[in-house]
């Protein structure tokens, strides 16, 4: 295939890239390194040869984006490009509806314009907003009620690219298009070429392996009065890598007359204080805790039921080892102490 990566100098979308040049397809990526990193791309350089172009461009940009699609004749979008912090997102609410979901527009205008019209979105668990308790784990079916501006943006995207289809198939041409709907993704390629790096940094894992390496002095837990059984919210936690298997299964089987949506997680819900402990486990390191107030927009339990998935493709996360995911994260960070800056 010839697939276009958006994102692709990003945490997720920089995994899937190297995936698909490792499994041999022509691979594009377009990133506007705002917070991508070109360290990743550097290794895309290495390893792709030929098969792989970058283009520092936003999405926004219909002639990069249009010049992109026809010289690399593209048939493919994987559209990983956003922003994701659910803070900033209340902060600067229009800067996730531009980034995330106007740029997702001016990228359909681009893929109608050079007749591509193969698509697979990530979209987030975030715009399921805070579940009623009966309705977890979560299933596809459970309401979409995002409740911040990131889970609205992503979840606007959602609806348009499923307007977007029905107008195309009524006009009598293809559209193929699938939702996969994350639930917290961790860990880092397994042969430890690529990692997780955000700046700023507000992820469980990543600050635990930060405190383990000596960067930080301790990790704040945010709240430990949830209905849960520690206290401590529940999460799913995806390895990146059986996140980007989900994405290339999914590749296999995009049809245009289904428009699926698919909970990508692995059913379990894991405290912050088990993470916590895996962390120790696998640095060896004590991780001092701070036990502070909730952070506001917190749901207590967020996990999947990732059984439509299962049922309808066969996919399903080979990783269910929380220690195994925690030390894929771990030695990057240890190859890589200060992330990407140690690639430049
Ligand atoms: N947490 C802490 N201390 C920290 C960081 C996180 O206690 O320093 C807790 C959080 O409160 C939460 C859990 O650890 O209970 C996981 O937090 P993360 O920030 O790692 O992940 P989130 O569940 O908040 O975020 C994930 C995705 C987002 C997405 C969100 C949807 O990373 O992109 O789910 O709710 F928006």
């Amino acid at each position: 295939m010839r697939v276009l990566v958006t994102g692709g100098a990003g945490y997720i979308g920089s995994h899937a890239a190297l995936r698909l040049l490792d499994d041999g397809h022509e691979v594009s990526v377009i990133d506007d390194l705002s917070r991508g990193h070109l360290g990743a791309v550097r290794i895309f350089e290495e390893s792709g040869g030929d098969r792989f172009c970058f283009a520092q461009a936003s999405l926004a940009d219909r002639e990069a984006v249009e010049r992109l699609l026809r010289d690399r004749r593209i048939d493919t979008i994987l559209h990983f490009a956003g922003i994701a912090y659910v803070g900033e997102s209340v902060d600067h609410p229009l800067r996730y509806y531009a980034r995330n979901t106007a740029a997702t527009i001016s990228l359909l205008e681009s893929m109608a314009a050079c007749g591509v019209a193969r698509i697979i979105f990530s979209s987030t668990c975030a715009t399921y907003g805070e579940p009623d308790p009966s309705r977890i784990p979560i299933a596809e079916t459970c309401p979409q009620a995002p409740v911040n501006p990131y889970g609205r943006s992503k979840y606007f995207v959602e609806q348009l690219l499923l307007d977007h289809r029905r107008a195309e198939l009524a006009a009598g041409r293809s559209f193929s298009m699938a939702l996969l709907r994350y639930f917290n993704v961790a860990g880092s390629d397994v042969r430890g070429r690529l990692g997780e790096d955000h700046r700023p940094e507000t992820h469980l894992i990543p600050i635990c392996l930060e405190v383990a390496a000596g960067q930080r002095p301790q990790i704040g837990v945010f709240g430990t009065d949830y209905p849960t059984p520690d206290g401590t919210c529940l999460r799913d936690y995806v390895h990146v890598d059986d996140l980007v298997d989900a994405h290339v299964a999914v590749l296999g089987v995009l049809r245009s007359d289904a428009a699926p949506a698919w909970n990508i997680g692995l059913g379990r819900g894991i405290s912050v204080r088990e993470v916590i402990d895996a962390c120790r486990r696998v640095t060896g390191h004590p991780i001092p805790v701070a036990e502070q107030p909730r952070r506001p927009g917190d749901p207590p339990a967020l996990f999947a039921d990732p059984s439509r998935i299962r049922a309808d493709i066969g996919w399903s996360a080979r990783c269910t080892d929380l220690d195994e995911i925690v030390r894929s994260a771990w030695r990057w960070r240890c190859a890589h102490p200060h992330g990407y800056l140690d690639c430049a």
